[in-house]
């Protein structure tokens, strides 16, 4: 694999579930600091890529190299292991828990007496507050149960829990696909302050006009095929709803 500013290169990725092609012959080239848009209609193989690429599946056929080292993992656990952090729409956070828990889900902080080890809530509470005000986000309060926050809201504890613990890939499988316009324009802008930071980020939409003002590449998905790939600047927007509305007219045909 060739570039070196990549973060991460997938080549020739197939991916079947019985008879349903999910994905095919899909490359694809993620650099720091770059916002890649992930789009196309409902089918087109968008969360199977991004499940092979956080460790869900394993592809059938296909390579992927993460920090120049060919990667195949065996779990969630291991892609995040190595910093590749996954949003999901409804699976962001646990809703009967604390923001406080939620942000060091699995990650608690020990501190050692003896031979056991308590949680140090001190510690975690102003870490927690710190991540959180550093991407502008107001709570008001550490210990009220995430299922009181807005959908919105939600998404940014989440964001501000990878960007905290490392994440060097940010991917967000339509994050704000139950938001409201207002809200959606906040998370944009946490996306923004994570590839700002030196992240690189997967944001997979359906809506091509919210994703493109921020994304620096857009990747188009249609049935499993990889068929487009601009960067931001070389495309312009009607271009790119040309491409897909001329994959549903053929749909439709
Ligand atoms: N776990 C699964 N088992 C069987 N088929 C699946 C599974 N996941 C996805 N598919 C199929 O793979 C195709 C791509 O799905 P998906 O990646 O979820 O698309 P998108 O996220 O773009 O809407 C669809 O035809 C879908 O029905
Ligand atoms: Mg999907």
């Amino acid at each position: 694999m060739r570039d070196p500013d990549a973060l991460l290169e997938v080549r020739g990725l197939k991916k079947a579930f019985g008879g349903v092609v999910a994905l095919r012959g899909i490359d694809l080239t993620l650099e720091r600091r770059q916002i890649i848009g992930l789009v196309g209609d409902n089918g087109a193989g968008k969360s199977t890529l991004i499940k092979i690429i956080s460790g869900v599946y394993p592809p059938d056929e296909g390579e992927i190299q993460y920090e120049g080292k060919p990667i195949r993992f065996s779990s969630p656990m291991e892609a995040r292991g190595v910093g590749i952090e996954t949003v999901y729409q409804h699976l962001a956070l646990i809703p009967q828990m604390s923001i406080l828990r939620n942000f060091f889900l699995g990650k608690e902080m020990l501190r050692r007496i003896g031979p056991f080890g308590f949680m140090d809530f001190n510690d975690m509470r102003g870490i927690c507050k710190e991540a959180l005000e550093g991407l502008g986000i107001r709570v008001r309060c550490l210990d009220e149960d995430v299922s009181f926050l807005s959908g919105g809201e939600r998404q940014a504890v989440a964001i501000a829990r990878a960007l905290h613990f490392g994440a060097k890939l940010l991917i967000l499988d339509e994050p704000t696909a139950a938001l409201s316009v207002r809200e959606t324009e906040t998370v944009l802008n946490y996306i923004i302050e994570a590839r700002n930071r030196g992240l690189a980020v997967i944001f997979i939409t359906h809506s091509l006009h919210q994703v493109y003002p921020v994304a620096d590449r857009l990747v188009i998905l249609e049935h499993g095929r990889k068929i487009g790939d601009f960067k931001r600047d070389e495309v312009a927007l009607e271009d790119l709803t040309g491409i897909i509305r001329g994959t549903q007219t053929k749909d439709s045909s």
